[in-house]
């Protein structure tokens, strides 16, 4: 991942060049493997541009998923993002890095059989299969996702709270910290083995949280979205949700939890430690070097106009819940 800022007052890319020719030279980078996330490197308001501009290729028919039986949550006053949005629009780097490539790379991707391995500081080491993730007690969660990238969405999640899966293993009181780990598989996940596809970070993608947020009651693994199995693009069979966080935390198609001692390495913090921290609390008071945190593009249905920009809120919205975890804290220096 290349890194570079820019004085701020300086003109960005988009409001100097033609839009085709810009894309063009986006194309070329990624070619050489010089996209990181947030896109376009050389820009440091990238991450709203690319979004204002709705970079987006027609949607493709949605694939079937099997329906799965959750206790529904109580609405919540935002609007959701519409299915084929959530399911169209993704980040996940090992099927290629435009938002419109996993759900187009992944269509093959086989997520039964799988085996997820929970073990490190454990009484009991536990290993699911496929079948085992659909069997806790399911229950919905409609929750706002931010990405880094200043844009975000509200997703009907269905899942389970992590907190049940690490009780059933049983946790050492030595464990501090929860680190986690996607498949690793390059032939079906194309951007692991080329810097074209995958962008040039270090794989597998790894992510981690700290034991009381792993804990915490928001804190999710989902295998469901819109009522049905997690489509491949969005982390089938299980991924990590974790609202109050940026969405690179929420770490997809997940085969590794490890209970553990020390902070674990995180796939955007090793790839630029001023850029990702550990801890990616959404915070819109901490910029990120290359654009504001201070507001999102709210993506509803996607298409021109539809989207709106609001404020971002410190925690995501989530702060009664989770403000606690980090009192006496310095955000700023532990971003
Ligand atoms: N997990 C893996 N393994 N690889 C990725 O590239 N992208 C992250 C996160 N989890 C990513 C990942 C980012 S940047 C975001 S914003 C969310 O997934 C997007 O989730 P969604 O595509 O389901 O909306």
């Amino acid at each position: 991942m290349l890194i570079r800022s820019k004085q701020a007052g300086e003109l960005t890319e988009a409001q100097v060049t033609d839009e085709s020719v810009y894309r063009n030279r986006r194309q070329l980078l990624k070619q050489m493997g010089f996209v990181g996330l947030g896109g376009l490197l050389a820009n440091p308001s990238q991450a709203g541009v690319w979004s204002w501009l709705g970079d987006d290729k027609p949607e493709a028919s949605l694939p079937e998923r099997a329906a799965l039986s959750y206790q529904p949550a109580s609405p919540i006053s935002d609007p959701l993002t519409s299915e084929s949005k959530v399911l169209s629009y993704n980040n996940f780097y090992e099927f290629g890095l435009d938002k419109a490539d996993p759900q187009q790379n992944a269509r093959n991707f086989r997520a039964d059989p799988w085996r997820l391995q929970l073990s490190g500081l454990v009484e009991k080491p536990i290993e699911l299969g496929f079948e085992d993730l659909f069997n806790f007690p399911l229950e919905e969660r409609i929750y706002r996702l931010r990405c880094v990238e200043a844009w975000s969405m509200v997703i009907p999640w269905v899942g389970f709270p992590l907190s049940a899966l690490l009780a059933k293993a049983g946790i050492n009181s030595s464990a501090k910290y929860v680190a986690f780990e996607t498949l690793y598989d390059p032939k079906q996940m194309p951007g692991q083995s080329s810097r074209m596809f995958g962008g040039g970070i270090r794989y597998p993608y790894v992510e981690g949280l700290r034991l009381d947020e792993a804990m915490h009651p928001l804190t999710i693994l989902a295998v469901g979205v819109y009522g049905k199995a997690l489509p491949p693009q969005n982390g089938a069979p299980i991924r990590l949700v974790v609202p109050w966080k940026y969405g690179f935390k929420s770490i997809k198609s997940i085969v590794g939890i490890r209970l553990q001692s020390s902070q674990p390495e995180t796939t955007w913090n090793r790839a630029a430690a001023d850029e990702y921290g550990f801890y990616a609390n959404v915070n819109p008071q901490v910029d990120h070097p290359r654009w504001s945190q201070a507001q999102e593009r709210r993506i509803t249905k996607g298409g021109l106009g539809s989207d709106s920009r609001i404020a971002t809120q410190l925690f995501n919205g989530y702060g009664a819940e989770v403000a606690g975890l980090y009192s006496g804290m310095d955000l700023r220096r532990y971003f």
